[in-house]
């Protein structure tokens, strides 16, 4: 079975609701398809994007988001990447302190994670939002989906909507899933410096973590397109940009025909 990209990039407008801000709780972000749908002050300053970089280890997601992120700021882009897990948060340093030796049972890895990603939904990516930023994101909950469910055997699509319903994870405008095979994700990995991680980087586990991406990829409702991250670096970094800017360049078409 061959896996083709969803050449259709639905926009899904990240509009913050505007009572869920007035509430003690994280804002609630919804999408919202319908450019008519009509948006005071606070919302049409409030829009970021929200790109999200996922895929095996080896796929080559954090060369990409760098050369991205100067690609973007060279045409004068408001762009800030950020990671999962967080290095700031004590649940981002535990998953990278104790991960490295195998240490985290299954339970473990899945609650840190969850407990990384609430930090980062509310301490930088809502925030970054509301200031308008173009936010390029190395792994999300959809890494929690593809890696958690080898661990904990939970279906990938349950961890999604705790991610979704318990921490009001945003939904990303696009994830970009490079996709490799997983002797070339080890091959890669090989020539990096530091150590192999004893709790992710394993053969098998690797393989059932590519199948969770593909299956989400075709049947989870975010907008995902993959790449064939067999590519080069600068192959795989021209799709993107060019699948970011034709997004980007669409938010401000519409936000001109509101104002
Ligand atoms: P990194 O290599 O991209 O920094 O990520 C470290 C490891 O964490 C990587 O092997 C994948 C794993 N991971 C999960 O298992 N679940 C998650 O939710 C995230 C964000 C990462």
């Amino acid at each position: 079975m061959t896996y083709q990209p969803k050449t259709d990039l639905r926009v899904p407008f990240l509009v913050l609701a505007a009572e869920a801000s007035k509430t003690a709780h994280p804002p609630v972000l919804r999408e919202d398809t319908e450019a008519t749908v009509p948006v005071n002050d606070e919302q049409r300053h409030a829009r970021g994007s929200l790109f999200v970089l996922e895929g095996i280890d080896g796929a080559g997601k954090t060369a990409a988001a760098q050369l991205l992120e100067k690609e973007l700021r060279a045409r004068g882009l408001d762009v800030v990447r950020l990671r999962e897990p967080t290095s700031e948060s004590k649940w981002g340093k535990e998953i990278r302190d104790r991960s490295v030796k195998g240490e985290l049972d299954p339970e473990e890895e899945l609650n840190l994670f969850m407990r990384d990603r609430r930090w980062h939904v509310t301490n930088k990516i809502l925030p970054y939002l509301r200031e308008g930023k173009i936010i390029l994101l190395d792994r999300y909950f959809f890494a929690s989906g593809a890696y958690q469910t080898t661990s904990t055997g939970i279906h990938w699509s349950e961890i999604l909507r705790r991610n979704r319903e318990e921490i009001h994870a945003p939904e990303p405008d696009i994830v970009f899933l490079l996709d490799v095979p997983v002797e070339v994700g080890l091959s890669r990995l090989g020539g990096r410096s530091g150590d192999v991680n004893l709790q992710f980087e394993k053969r098998g586990r690797l393989e059932k973590v590519r199948h969770a991406y593909l299956e989400m990829a075709e049947h989870d409702s975010a907008n995902f397109v993959v790449i064939d991250a067999r590519a080069s670096l600068q192959e795989v970094v021209t799709q993107i940009l060019d699948a970011i800017l034709e997004l980007v360049n669409r938010h401000r078409s519409a936000r001109k025909a509101v104002d």
